[in-house]
């Protein structure tokens, strides 16, 4: 396991990157700690607003759990799971993604703002999947501060005028492809898909992430909203193992999952790799 610092020349490499003012390799030696943060970041660290081209599609998700697998008690509490170290690696997922894309679950229970805070940068575009037009037009998430908003529904609910609404059929599920594509035709190079569970495990399913972030927080809840739920498998063999990094974040452990270049992705979403070297 690599320990990964996010020095203040760390990070301003990456927002200089991602801008498109420097190359990507840093003007800089990095200590053994500083390269594992440049490792970690450079996948997402492509320019802004590259979505025309599918093949370039970087879709990460990330989910902060803890020891036991659970991402919230049985009475939805997710809020500390994660602590500062973790809460800044999402912020800065955040800042390096275009959009960030979050189930309406969440969005009603959680009421989040989904910006950057806890790191300089640029908050994303926020995007709710809400088949059924429950999210409330006030709640926080759309409220107007300059970022594009976007609801991803199954039906005609009309939205105040600023939200964007991206309409796609449902049969069960809505395809997470769907949405992607949807997204990049948007404008929205990079995505991150920050939850709940129910959400990410539909992207993963479907093969359409390219990484999955996995922070492991030191403790124990016991019981609650497990992690990922997907459908079962009997056997072992079937399970995904995409080549997973280790990071050390502070106290937590991050697992930096590779799906981009496994057999995990499905046809025409390919490695991503050369745009991000
Ligand atoms: N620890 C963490 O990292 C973390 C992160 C985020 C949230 N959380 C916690 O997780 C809990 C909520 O997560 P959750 O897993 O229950 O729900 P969720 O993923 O937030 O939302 C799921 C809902 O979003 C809609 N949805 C998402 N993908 C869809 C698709 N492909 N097609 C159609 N509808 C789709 C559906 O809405 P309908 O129900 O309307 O059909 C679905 O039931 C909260 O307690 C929150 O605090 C934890």
């Amino acid at each position: 396991m690599r320990q990964a610092t996010v020095t203040d020349r760390v990070w301003r490499h990456f927002l200089d990157l991602r801008a498109g003012r420097v190359p990507a390799r840093p003007a800089f030696r990095p200590t053994a700690a500083e390269a594992a943060a440049l490792a970690l970041y450079a996948p997402l660290a492509q320019r802004s607003g590259l979505a025309a081209e599918p093949r370039r599609a970087v879709t990460v998700a990330q989910i902060g759990q803890s020891l036991d697998g659970r991402v919230a008690t049985i009475s939805g509490d997710a809020r500390d799971i994660s602590g500062s170290d973790g809460l800044c690696h999402l912020h800065r997922l955040r800042a390096l993604c275009d959009a960030v894309v979050i189930g309406v679950r969440t969005a009603l229970h959680d009421r989040p703002r989904l910006t950057v805070r806890l790191v300089p940068g640029p908050s994303p575009a926020r995007v709710v999947i809400d088949p059924d037009g429950r999210l409330p037009d006030d709640a926080p998430c759309l409220a107007d501060d300059g970022c594009r908003r976007v609801v991803v529904q199954a039906l005609d609910r009309p939205r105040p005028r600023g939200i964007e609404v991206i309409r796609l059929p449902r049969e069960g599920w809505i395809d997470p492809a769907d949405v992607r594509a949807a997204l990049s035709r948007a404008g929205f190079g990079t995505v991150l898909v920050e939850g709940g569970g129910i959400t990410i495990a539909r992207f993963l399913e479907a093969r359409v992430l390219t990484r999955l972030h996995v922070a492991v927080a030191p403790l124990i809840i016991g019981s609650g909203a497990p992690s990922l739920t997907m459908r079962p498998i009997d056997r072992l063999r079937d399970a995904l193992r995409p080549p997973t990094s280790v990071y050390g974040l502070g106290d937590e452990v991050l697992f930096d999952c590779d799906l981009a270049t496994s057999a995990t992705r499905k046809a025409g979403m390919a490695d991503t790799s050369a745009v991000c070297a």
